[in-house]
């Protein structure tokens, strides 16, 4: 009898996504909802064909080597730095990545936390919680504006642009730092490209959408909180480590900025000791593409990719395609 290809699965996603796996291959699930700890993941894989995993498993040398038969590695995300590809590509190992179905998703996140930081919604959330609220008050409450304030977006991809996109009906001026021009941006929203420090010394909110690489690791630290203007508010949606975490709640506690909307955390799912304290932040837990579009379409997608790998044909988004 013939025998069909193993998909390891590292953690249950969307069924969809299972669902399309499931009728051509031998499909197992991590049956735990959670992260597989590295020996569970290690020998989880032994006999596995292709493997869809997350973000939060570490796919490195020990992890190839821990899966003689590895055809393909499909990540549930379009970040993927937890992924060794150089070392993929080495062995000859297609990876591949789910970009554009969480773009919306992702900027409407970035808003999400831009208004609710600037407008002190968890707080007054609190209060209201409390039963504490003694009515209204003229004083109550006074947050940032947006509408007409400069937005500043650092990395320009494809969520970066939708989330600077979005600011036209807010009337914002746009800069943004990018290695490449940005066409649709300069067009659509008469943005302007700047260096780092203008964008930093000008913008009212800075929104960060760069990749996790060596070059953007810590791009934010003491040395640029202090660059920016203290009524300026943080927003990151894209990886915790592109920011100093601790460096980030002297910043908050010294008021060199006004506050920070974070869904993502430099050493997840830990944060650094008194983020959680200061009252100026909105704080979610890594949840940026969690609709049910982005979610199932991931799903679909990271199964389109892994069956592409298993079949032998090329991958729609495949992220080292040159070894194909
Ligand atoms: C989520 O963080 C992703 O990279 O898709
Ligand atoms: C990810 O999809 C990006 O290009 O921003």
């Amino acid at each position: 009898m013939e025998t069909k290809p193993k998909i390891y699965i590292t953690r249950k996603i969307p069924q969809a996504g299972i669902d399309l796996l499931s009728e051509k291959y031998d499909v197992e699930v991590n049956p735990n909802d959670r992260v597989l700890s590295r020996e569970e993941l290690l020998s989880a894989v032994k006999s596995a064909d292709g493997v869809l995993c997350l973000l939060t498993d570490k796919i490195d040398a020990e992890f190839y080597d821990a899966a003689p038969k590895l055809r393909g590695v499909a990540n549930y995300a379009v970040g993927y730095d937890n992924i060794d590809v150089p070392e993929a590509s080495r062995r000859g190992i297609p990876v591949s990545n789910t970009p554009g179905v969480l773009t919306d998703a992702t900027a409407e996140m970035a808003w999400t936390l831009l208004f609710s930081v600037a407008r002190r919604v968890i707080e007054s959330d609190g209060l209201m919680r409390s039963g504490n609220w003694g009515g209204w008050g003229p004083l109550q409450f006074i947050g940032g504006d947006v509408s007409g304030k400069t937005l500043g977006v650092v990395g320009t991809g494809r969520i970066g642009t939708a989330m600077a996109l979005k600011s036209t009906g807010f009337n914002m001026p746009v800069l943004y730092t990018d290695v490449v021009e940005n066409k649709v941006l300069d067009d659509k929203c008469n943005a302007r490209k700047v260096d780092f420090d203008t964008l930093l010394a000008e913008s009212d909110f800075v929104s960060i959408h760069v990749p996790l690489m060596d070059s953007t690791r810590h791009l934010f630290n003491a040395e640029t909180f202090k660059k920016m203007k203290n009524t300026a508010y943080l927003i990151n949606t894209s990886r915790g480590p592109v920011i100093n975490e601790a460096d980030l709640v002297e910043a908050l506690k010294k008021d060199e900025i006004a506050g920070a909307g974070l869904d993502v955390y430099e050493n997840e799912p830990k944060m650094v000791p008194g983020l959680a304290e200061c009252v100026n932040t909105v704080l979610t837990p890594h949840t940026a593409s969690a609709t049910e579009d982005a979610r199932t379409n991931m799903a679909l997608k990271a199964a389109r990719n892994l069956s592409a790998m298993i079949e032998g044909t090329t991958p729609p988004d495949c992220v080292n395609s040159e070894i194909l």
